[in-house]
């Protein structure tokens, strides 16, 4: 709890912008903050003015900031249907157990990895120790001063001892042209616009990459020139590398040449992936298919793997090395996630899901139908699927990755199941189901 030596106080004084850097608390301590989505709910008009005081400044320029009035409540609200940020600032007036409450309502809509701040008038211990073990990262209590904000959630996403910010999630075919490049950026672009937060692909296939094409985009530089140096990659550097596609989505291009040679390392790919997820959310790695020890590093350190299968043996055995590797190289991991794709080709003999999955021992996330006209369109115009045509079913598999590697909950989906298991008629509905 930070303020804890002074006494809970109500004063209220008008904001003018006189917490000047020389003289506030935090300064040294308040380092810039990665790419994270904010948002904010706060009960108090002197709160909110802070809070956006502090959004403009520099160290919270890479941060998605959003403030809003009406406390917890709101946020509750909000969240019914929306899914949920990085991080949730709440400021509130209540008291002891009502506090708590609210924040149990608001935790039954938060999803995995979201962190709660807590803004509170009260300076209380119990109260704080209660807020520890129910999962709330901080409780501040005003006054609050914008360097003293900035520095708890500095500390919170560049505390040494907590994980970095950036998830990685690596893609990589079970066979050459699987389709494991057009899933990593579909993915990718879909968890950008659902979740509202920075994603940034990280094509490693230097030599035939898709992702410039993808997107319709031509960059001159990419990941080739921090694969060369990584050492010199910054925070600047690294925003010079990468192409924005959109708000919330960029990409770290392949160079696409032939005529250099690439001799990349594995502790240099370590090296820019780590300064990439120091400074975005979510990093999809699109690894071309081929085998290295740097493939194979990417692979064994990534947060999540995401391997795509064709329903043919080639595909089944490949899979069946990669799903072996990694469980013996990453006892303590989750197993990496199947997406069978191209299924459903025409005259084609296929191995079944239920083959696929009982071969590998494990249940895929998505099947993904063969539909040329849908992918060819896309990949034609430079566009995700979901752009050329938001009712194409590909879109749907492509969201229902990004919840499964995420390990999120599709939000609009399950709210809307648990709006229709209260709705009055929900009994009826269930008895009709058993009659059938
Ligand atoms: N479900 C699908 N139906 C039809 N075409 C598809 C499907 N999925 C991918 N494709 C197409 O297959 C081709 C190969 O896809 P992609 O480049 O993504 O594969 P890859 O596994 O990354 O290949 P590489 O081994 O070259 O990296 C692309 O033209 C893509 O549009
Ligand atoms: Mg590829």
């Amino acid at each position: 709890m930070s303020r804890q030596a002074q006494p809970a106080t109500d004063e209220t004084e008008d904001f003018d912008g006189q917490y000047g850097e020389e003289n506030a608390p935090g300064i040294e301590k308040a380092r810039p903050i990665p790419r994270i989505s904010i948002q904010a709910f706060c009960d108090d008009n002197h709160t909110a003015e802070i809070l956006q005081y502090a959004a403009e400044d520099r160290r919270l320029s890479k941060a998605h900031v959003s403030v809003h009035m009406g406390g917890i409540a709101a946020a509750v609200a909000h969240y019914v249907d929306s899914p949920t940020p990085n991080l949730i600032i709440v400021d509130s007036s209540l008291r002891g157990s009502q506090l708590l409450a609210e924040l149990d309502n608001l935790a039954e809509s938060c999803d995995p990895g979201t962190r709660v701040v807590v803004i509170g008038r009260h300076n209380d211990v119990l109260l704080y120790r209660e807020l520890l073990k129910r999962g709330v990262s901080e409780y501040l209590v005003t006054p609050i001063e914008p360097l003293q904000l900035m520095e708890s959630i500095s500390n919170l996403y560049n505390n040494p001892d907590t994980d970095p910010v950036g998830h990685v999630f690596a893609f990589i075919g079970a066979k050459g042209g699987v389709g494991s490049s057009t899933i990593c950026h579909n993915v990718a672009w879909t968890l950008s616009e659902v979740l509202k937060s920075n994603v940034t692909i990280a094509d490693l296939d230097l030599a035939f990459g898709t992702t410039g094409l993808d997107f319709n985009q031509d960059p001159v530089q990419g990941i080739a020139e921090a694969l060369a140096a990584p050492e010199r990659l910054d925070d600047q550097l690294l925003d010079r590398l990468l192409t924005k596609c959109s708000e919330h989505l960029s990409i770290f291009a392949a160079p696409v040449v032939l005529d250099r040679d690439y001799d990349i390392s594995a502790d240099s790919c370590d090296m820019v992936i780590d300064v990439v997820r120091q400074n975005v959310p979510y990093v999809a790695v699109d690894l071309p298919h081929s085998w290295s020890p740097w493939t194979k590093r990417v692979l064994l350190q990534a947060d999540e793997v995401i391997i795509t299968a064709a329903p043919d043996l080639a595909n089944l055995r490949n899979a069946k090395n990669v799903v072996d590797l990694l469980k013996t190289a990453r006892k303590n991991d989750r197993k990496p996630h199947l997406v069978l794709n191209m299924v459903g080709v025409p005259k084609r003999q296929e191995i079944t899901l239920k083959e696929f999955e009982q071969a590998l021992d494990l249940k895929a996330i998505s099947v993904i139908d063969y539909d040329s006209e849908s992918f060819s369109q896309a990949a034609n115009n430079g566009q995700m699927i979901e752009e050329m045509n938001s009712k194409a079913k590909a879109t749907e598999k492509f969201r229902e990755i990004a919840m499964a590697m995420t390990h999120r909950r599709d939000t609009k989906t399950e709210k809307k199941q648990a709006q229709s298991a209260l709705s009055p008629l929900a009994p009826l509905l269930e008895k009709l189901k058993f009659k059938r």
